[in-house]
């Protein structure tokens, strides 16, 4: 007979009560138990599913998975467990976690990149085709997206987040939910689509020194301003589970605050969906010396609103024990196992089959989803510099010498956190020019050794720098964010030929890289189809579409230097400036990217609307090549109860024109851009003055005023 929690067609409430009604205290504690494919026990973890005993599997072998080589899923060991979770006493399935995290076997450019599109729907599509082929291969969930605002590129991890603006951030951050959940809740069902969960809350892209893992350190109104709107934006988004960090913060574990986790999320934020610890760091609040023994930092965690331990193990040892002991309440076990239960439920884990790899094969690095690829490849890279217009380059008639460590590199085009994307499968740039140009002239050096020969017989050089894989994403930090050792010294004795020189980037963080080339070209790490992408925008079949999502410093020394610092007593100008020894200007500005025709900005008008005011001016393309660019609007607050920002990003949106065309592009300012939140999260809307302009980055120079009443 159906009992009332195996009906699809009852309110997930209904279906979560029902079920809690016939569990046992050992089976409900046993949902908020996550455990990792360690290699030898599968036979442990389908008997531990069987018993009850296990919540959760996590497809990955350490904390590190990302920086690793991972072990390819094996659809057959998720359907055994899948099988095994079924036959236990009440049938509940097992949740399948992995690390997907910018695509899966077509894996996309790394998430700054997809930030630097400034285009939420690419990120919402590449979501959506990670979770068709994630999903198809029986993974439930995924631990993406990451919106930690990250202000220091020393920190590995800044290529997993939306860069240094909570609303570029949370905007891309809340398309991945949708891309990874689908647009209604029935998607979730369709087995097409993965849980999302928003991490690493609440701060983590913050830790002192840019060291991982490192003590956070965040003032109330910056957390409240800068940090929380990305997470608040993906949970309003939908996601069914947050990741709390494995930092400390304002002297919690933040995988320990009830501050955090039941006030402002599940309390004033309204979160219905579960928490989950990041690998281990329910164990680490002994590390924090928060907890004096696994037990107690168990309790904490619990009790402060963490639903399930990820592998720290300290759940499965002593959670029902701390219930029957009285120290966590039965009511606190329900919710926990009852949040995990009803994302069960919500992702129709209870009603979906095992997965079929031959169904699996055929869903993964569809022709669509490579296209999707390339395209965000394109829309991702950044062009900051084109001296006499350099690029795009001549198909024909030209000798090009292409050198540098990562022209024939694989792997390295993937980036970091790449569980599933196979090298080989992806191009190398060479290859990758090779195909979009036949029969172009290239000659190839990958050392400085023989790059003075390859260059005697070429007309012009495309150098490629960067960084390897491996030096970004987790504990992947640096201590100077420069060059590799021997990239700069390449590039300077290419540049002492003489020719015109093309510096490509690829990389996983701003880099403070010399500006002496002829054309810059930050192609990031770009993911399968990053050589193709690169070949489309250095040849001109399309232009580079990417604008800065982060400030790319001169120097490690400047750091942090994003662009919506606070107004200070003393302005730096009438100082003379910050440094005696450098310039204030980063070197290349937040928003800043060019294209292959130019902009200009004009006419800007201001209408007063009730809340608010509509900000409108022309965009004009000047130039001779039909383009597309990001028009930006920042505002002032000019007088506020707390220091504001000299300038923040309030909207943007994206103009595609033809030579010589216009377009009146207009911003609707209200409550959410004009207001902020004060040192108790309080939100505010002061009337008063405020500044705004409108342009191509975040120096945007067109600008007026308006009164808010
Ligand atoms: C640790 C990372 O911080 C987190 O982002 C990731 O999801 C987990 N490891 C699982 O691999």
């Amino acid at each position: 007979m159906t009992q009332p929690y195996q009906d699809p067609a009852l309110p997930l409430d209904q279906r979560v009560g029902d079920l809690l009604a016939r569990m046992t205290p050992e089976e409900k504690a046993g949902q908020l138990v996550q455990s990792f494919a360690a290699v030898d026990d599968e036979a442990g973890l389908l008997q531990a599913a069987r018993d009850g005993r296990l919540g959760s599997r996590i497809l990955g072998t350490s904390n590190l998975a990302g920086s690793g080589s991972e072990r390819a899923v094996t659809v057959q060991s998720i359907a055994a467990l899948h099988h095994a979770g079924r036959a236990s006493r009440l049938g509940i399935p097992v949740l399948t976690g992995r690390d997907v995290i910018h695509g899966h076997r077509t894996v996309f450019a790394i998430p700054l990149a997809q930030a630097a599109t400034w285009d939420p729907l690419l990120a919402e599509a590449a979501a959506g085709v990670a979770a068709l082929e994630a999903r198809a291969e029986g993974v439930h969930w995924t631990f993406s997206p990451m919106v930690d605002v990250c202000r220091d590129p020393r920190w590995g991890r800044v290529i997993e987040g939306g860069g240094e603006d909570a609303r570029l951030a949370g905007a891309m951050g809340a398309a991945c939910v949708r891309g990874y959940q689908g647009g209604d809740p029935a998607a979730l069902r369709d087995g097409r689509h993965l849980l999302a969960c928003i991490k690493h809350f609440a701060g983590y892209g913050a830790p002192v020194g840019g060291r991982d893992y490192n003590t956070c350190e965040i003032s109330p109104t910056t957390l409240h301003n800068h940090y929380l709107p990305a997470y608040r934006a993906g949970v309003e988004a939908g996601a069914w589970s947050v990741m709390s960090g494995f930092h400390d913060l304002d002297g919690e574990s933040a995988s320990g605050s009830a501050r955090l986790l039941s006030g402002v999320l599940k309390g004033d934020w309204g979160f219905r969906g579960f928490v989950v610890s990041d690998w281990g760091s329910i164990g680490h609040l002994v590390n924090h010396r928060l907890a004096a023994d696994r037990r107690e930092a168990a309790r904490q965690a619990l009790a402060a609103g963490v639903d399930l331990d990820m592998c720290s193990g300290c759940y499965a040892e002593h959670a029902l024990e701390l219930v029957q002991a009285g120290e966590i309440p039965r009511q606190r076990l329900d919710d926990a196992a009852g949040r995990i239960l009803a994302a069960k439920f919500a992702a129709g884990l209870f009603e979906g089959a095992a997965p079929d790899p031959a169904a699996a094969a055929a869903v993964q690095l569809l022709p669509s989803s490579r296209a999707l690829a390339r395209s965000i490849a394109t829309r991702s890279a950044v062009l900051l510099k084109n001296r006499g217009g350099l690029l795009p380059l001549p198909r024909v008639g030209v000798s090009i010498a292409l050198l540098g460590p990562y022209i024939d590199a694989r792997r390295d085009q993937l980036g970091s956190w790449t569980l599933d994307g196979r090298a080989e499968e992806t191009a190398t740039i060479a290859e990758g020019i090779a195909a979009a140009v036949p029969g172009i002239r290239l000659v190839k050096a990958a050392g400085i050794e023989d790059a003075s020969r390859t260059l005697q017989n070429a007309d012009l050089a495309v150098v490629v720098v960067g960084e390897p894989f491996q030096r970004t994403g987790e504990n992947s930090c640096v201590a100077d964010i420069v060059l590799p050792a021997g990239e700069e010294e390449l590039l300077r004795r290419v540049l002492s030929h003489g020719k015109p020189t093309v510096l490509v980037v690829c990389a996983g963080r701003p880099l403070a890289i010399p500006t002496t080339a002829d054309a810059i070209l930050w192609a990031w790490h770009g993911g399968s189809e990053a050589a193709n992408g690169l070949a489309d925008v250095l040849f001109g079949a399309v232009e580079p579409g990417g604008r800065l999502p982060i400030t790319i410093p001169r120097c490690t020394g400047q750091i942090p230097i994003h662009y919506n610092r606070n107004s200070t007593g003393q302005p730096p100008a009438a100082n003379g400036g910050w440094y005696a020894d450098i310039s204030d200007q980063p070197l290349f500005p937040f928003g800043f990217g060019l294209g292959y025709t130019t902009w200009e900005y004009r006419e800007l008008q201001i209408e007063a609307i009730p809340g608010g005011a509509r900000v409108s001016c022309l965009v004009a393309n000047s130039g001779r090549r039909r383009g597309a660019t990001v028009a930006q609007c920042y505002l002032q607050d000019r007088v506020a109860a707390i220091t504001r920002p000299v300038r923040e990003l309030a909207a943007w949106t994206r103009v595609e024109l033809d030579p010589g065309a216009t377009q009146r592009v207009s911003f609707v300012l209200g409550g959410a851009e004009l207001g902020f939140r004060d040192r108790d999260g309080r939100f505010r809307l002061e009337p008063g003055r405020f500044a705004v302009w409108v342009g191509g980055d975040s120096l945007a120079a067109l600008g007026g005023e308006f009164s808010l009443a």
